[in-house]
């Protein structure tokens, strides 16, 4: 889809990439659900997240180093494991981008409606996916300066928030610390791996940078320890201000934190900080499942109808309205403690594919050692298996019927 691209970007750009994909609905609306489930500890959660996170963004980056093509996961499964496998990955793909998706949107709409009281969230979540299915059909993507201008807003905004939150910091709030124990705080940290996922993007910069070998592997360690330190200086006094109860339970818990500190224009800024961010996320993840789709459709792992692109604007826009149509289905019904389950869920399981394909890689190719992606593999299998019965039920049903589709597919268009 797109020629010789120009190597211009450097370490520098490539980090603020890989911020401007990552910071989002994680920090600024999962907390809340992770607090809920773990209490104060979900601050362990969010450390291990982080860990878990690293491990996996080292494989995706030796595979994209050696697989440049996009498609991702897809992609290195179909080449280095088995059709099947890469047809999971690209499926559990798109079931994870569009319960974030709609995660997103519904955290987007709970921040702008504390900022302007009265607006109902559900048909502004909706209206944002509306306007960016817009952009994104017109052939605008996240592009540079775009992104620079999102994640500076972002960054100022969460550095604001903990300069704020400091005298607020009650260490009671930490009390008890955690009161569902270590599953509690597994749980959260396979939900909060959520809030680091995004660094895909980076591994996808390689016709981009100088020396891809060594620049995308460092621009992902620096991206991903930048948003951990971030992230946990803002959890902490986020619950040391006002406790993992008041964060649970609302979309926008940095904002139910920010009303109780003192700082001028914190609520202003932490909701302005929160919009931008996450209406920079959602462009991307819009961007990213109707690619998918739309090399999904070019195997025929997905109905080839949407292997279409416009002539006009070079997009994939067959792909670009499903994806609309199904991320307003999902912001329309979706609850947000079970969308956020289902997104954590299906993307543990991408990674886990990921990590397979990466311990395929020829000797001469890897650029890690193997614990790497075998830490990686155990460590999405267990954090999956924390989460609730219901949705790994559901998140494996969905997998099975995909599997079944994909076979009556083909068997119906056998050429
Ligand atoms: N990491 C992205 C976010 O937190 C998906 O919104």
């Amino acid at each position: 889809m797109r020629n010789q691209l120009r190597r211009d970007l450097t370490l520098i750009d490539a980090i603020g990439v890989g911020l401007g994909a990552i910071i989002g609905a994680g920090i600024f609306v999962v907390t809340g659900v992770a607090a809920g489930v773990a209490g104060p500890a979900f601050l362990l959660g969010m450390l291990i997240a982080a860990g878990v996170a690293t491990c996996n963004a080292l494989s995706s980056a030796q595979l994209a180093a050696t697989y440049p093509q996009s498609g991702g996961t897809y992609e290195y499964g179909y080449r280095l494991l088995h059709p099947w496998l890469g047809f999971a990955a690209g499926w559990m793909f798109l079931a994870s981008k569009l319960a974030a998706g709609g995660t997103v949107a519904l955290g987007f709409a709970g921040y702008l409606a504390a900022l302007i009281p009265g607006l109902p969230e559900r048909p502004t979540a909706v209206a944002a996916i509306i306007l960016l299915v817009g952009v994104n059909y017109f052939g605008v993507s996240k592009g540079g300066r775009l992104n620079t201008i999102i994640v500076s807003i972002t960054l100022a905004a969460l550095g604001y928030f903990v300069i704020a939150g400091i005298p607020a910091f009650d260490s009671n709030n930490l009390r008890p610390f955690a009161p569902a124990g270590w599953q509690g705080v597994l749980q959260s940290a396979a939900l909060l791996f959520f809030a680091y996922t995004g660094y895909a993007r980076l591994a996808t910069l390689g016709e981009e940078v100088h020396e891809p070998k060594v620049t995308i592997p460092r621009a992902i360690v620096i991206a991903l320890g930048t948003a951990a330190l971030l992230y946990a200086a803002v959890a902490l006094v986020a619950v040391g201000g006002v406790g993992a109860d008041a964060m649970a339970g609302t979309a926008s818990p940095l904002e139910r934190a920010a009303a109780a500190f003192t700082l001028p224009g914190i609520g202003l800024v932490i909701g302005l900080g929160a919009v931008t961010a996450m209406l920079g996320v959602l462009l991307s993840q819009i961007l990213g499942i109707s690619r998918m789709a739309f090399a999904m459709a070019r195997r025929r792992d997905f109905p080839t109808f949407f292997d279409h692109v416009n002539p006009a604007y070079g997009v994939p826009d067959r792909g670009l309205f499903l994806t609309g149509l199904i991320l307003i289905l999902v912001a329309v019904f979706g609850t947000l403690e079970v969308i956020v389950a289902a997104a954590s869920f299906t993307i543990l399981l991408y990674y886990s594919i990921t990590n397979l394909a990466a311990l395929r890689m020829d000797t001469a190719d890897r650029l890690f050692p193997q614990w790497i992606a075998v830490l990686g593999l155990v460590s999405c299998l267990t954090l999956a298996v924390t989460l609730s019965p219901p949705i790994i039920a559901s998140g494996l049903g969905l997998l099975a019927i995909g599997f079944v589709l994909r076979w009556f597919y083909r068997q119906a268009t056998q050429v």
